[in-house]
């Protein structure tokens, strides 16, 4: 029997992807950093750590614990900020042809725009994710992203500050997603991403202490895909932009979901840690199921759940 061809790429804001599989922000450092373990030129898109205005480094130990399923990471966005990201790190990820998708945080709406200022006048970047997941110090430290209104005048400000896409990273740490991500698609993002992590705490009971330093972290990994396919595919149904999934996909068939679910793409985080070259097995095996389907285009397969009887 003669082989499906299969065509794996997808538009997304503007951009064509050759395939839909992502790295999640914070998993896959700087992607120099894997360049021995992954081909990093098959890669749909590298989305490079969290970058803020001035170099930060994140929270005291211990920043990690292993729950169930899962991992609690409370690393507080430790990075080289954005202007030693240009000078030391870009140079060698444009000379690979795969999109590079910055994900910026700040603690004021400032902070944000003078990012996007920054990253607009660097061709190298083919797109922004705003990480929303983040305390707004004027608003009393509650995150951006759990508000409708403060999303949207985020997005409204970084918008007005650039003409790169830009893809809105949402938090599940709230509760009607749908709502956050209409309201960021009213003012301009070009895409939504998500889940970032949910909030989550451990304790020590022989010394009753917080197993992290920070007592609080971001829960990631399988014990929140079911949580995050939902929201994806809540947020499929309320928004006309594209959705990219995130959340613990561990292989080509926790990816298989978040397309059916109705995601455009998807970014691969916690099991970079697990396996580094899950990234490179999730295309394997998205090739051979739409081989083996007999399904040429993966955009067929984008939000394409049975619900009839
Ligand atoms: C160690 C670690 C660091 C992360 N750093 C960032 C970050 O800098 N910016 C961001 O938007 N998300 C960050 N995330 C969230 C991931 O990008 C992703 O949204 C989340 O972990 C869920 O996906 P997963 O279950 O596949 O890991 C981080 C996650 C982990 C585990």
């Amino acid at each position: 029997m003669e082989k499906t061809t299969t065509d794996l790429s997808v538009r997304i804001a503007g951009m064509t992807l050759r395939n839909p599989v992502m790295t999640a922000s914070g998993t896959f450092g700087y992607g120099g950093e894997f360049r021995e373990l992954v081909d990093l030129k098959r890669l749909g898109a590298i989305i490079v750590k969290g970058l803020s205005l001035d170099p930060s480094h994140g929270n005291p130990p211990p920043r990690i614990v292993e729950t169930p399923c899962g991992m609690l990471n409370a690393i507080g966005l430790e990075n080289i900020g954005i202007k030693a990201f240009r000078a030391t790190r870009l140079k060698f990820l444009q000379q690979l042809g795969t999109p590079i998708i910055v994900n910026i945080y700040g603690q004021r709406e400032e902070d944000y725009v003078a990012l996007a200022k920054i990253v607009d006048e660097e061709s190298d970047i083919s797109a922004i994710e705003v990480n929303i997941s983040c305390p707004n110090v004027k608003a009393g430290g509650i995150a951006f992203g759990v508000d409708p209104t403060a999303a949207a005048d985020l997005t409204r400000r970084i918008r007005a500050a650039t003409s790169k896409p830009l893809i809105l990273k949402l938090s599940p740490n709230v509760t009607d997603i749908a709502a956050i991500a209409r309201a960021v698609e009213q003012e301009g993002a070009d895409a939504v991403s998500l889940i970032n992590t949910i909030t989550g705490m451990a304790i020590d009971v022989e010394t009753r202490r917080p197993k992290l330093a920070n007592i609080t972290g971001g829960l990631s990994g399988p014990a929140i895909r079911p949580v995050a396919v939902r929201m994806v595919w809540q947020v499929a149904g309320a928004v006309s932009i594209p959705v990219i999934g995130i959340g613990g996909i561990m292989n080509g068939r926790d990816a298989l979901e978040f397309l059916i679910a109705g995601a455009s793409a998807i970014q691969v985080g916690t099991a970079n840690f697990v396996n580094p070259r899950a990234t490179m097995d999730i295309i394997d095996v998205l090739q051979g199921f739409m081989q083996k389907q007999g399904i040429s285009r993966v955009k067929d397969l984008i939000g394409s759940l049975r619900l009839d009887g």
